[in-house]
């Protein structure tokens, strides 16, 4: 075997240990060493249209290779309101949006409960592709896709962010604290208010948190409302 062929084998199974640890699949090597670059001028773009078609075929982290479907993001293009969770699950890879399956069902009731529809929020993930197996995305796929969300957000402009669990919360405020310490505070990001709340899937896992819950998106609303009435 010559060298750069025995090179390409490696490459993929370093790439398949990644994703999927000790265990192999003969089906999944990757033919082509995908190109790990950011795309040419992203950070550009003029319009989240624009962004979505320069990074939807990306291929910077282990992930692009074993998506369906890019879940870039959706909702009011203007919105005062992002929602950001975690990464895609099996609907969202199907279906190439975000948070349209059980989680997503608690999410539309959680926005509702405080008067918000899905329709004028904008929903993104911290990843825009789905981790095999619904594992945690790990700290490079992390990095790796954070860029795309911090332009989603500059090009929206929203002045509240609210974070869905932990890896949300961590990923974009780059505090390495739990969820308890997170929850119940508002932080400045550029140019937003964030909040914390738990993860919609958690509650379906765990129904006791919902209170909690309550509570923070009840907070959130608060803080939305104060805001819009001072500039009245
Ligand atoms: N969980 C997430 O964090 N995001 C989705 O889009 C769906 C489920």
């Amino acid at each position: 075997m010559n060298r750069e062929k025995s090179k390409k084998i490696i490459d993929a199974l370093s790439d398949q240990k990644e994703l999927f640890g000790d265990e192999l699949f003969a089906g999944k090597i990757i033919k082509e060493k995908p190109d790990r670059r950011f795309p040419d001028g992203f950070e550009k773009a003029a319009s989240l249209e624009k962004l979505y078609a320069m990074i939807n075929d990306c291929q910077k982290c282990v992930l692009g290779s074993t998506r369906n479907q890019f879940v870039f993001g959706k909702g009011n293009p203007d919105a005062d309101v992002m929602v950001i969770g975690e990464g895609p699950g099996a609907d969202e890879d199907l279906q190439g949006e975000p948070f349209v399956g059980r989680a997503g069902q608690l999410l539309t009731d959680i926005l509702k409960a405080i008067n918000f529809s899905r329709e004028e929020v904008y929903i993104a993930n911290i990843v825009k592709c789905r981790p095999p197996g619904n594992r945690t995305p790990l700290a490079p796929e992390m990095e790796a896709c954070i860029p795309y969300l911090h332009k989603q957000i500059s090009l929206i402009k929203p002045k509240f962010i609210l974070c869905l669990g932990l890896t949300a919360a961590q990923g974009l405020l780059k505090k390495k604290e739990s969820l308890t310490n997170l929850r119940g505070k508002s932080y400045d990001f550029l140019n937003t208010k964030i909040m914390v709340t738990y993860h919609p899937a958690a509650l379906l896992r765990n129904p006791g948190w919902k209170r909690g819950c309550w509570e923070d998106v009840q907070l959130f609303r608060k803080m939305y409302d104060d805001l819009k009435n001072k500039k009245k």
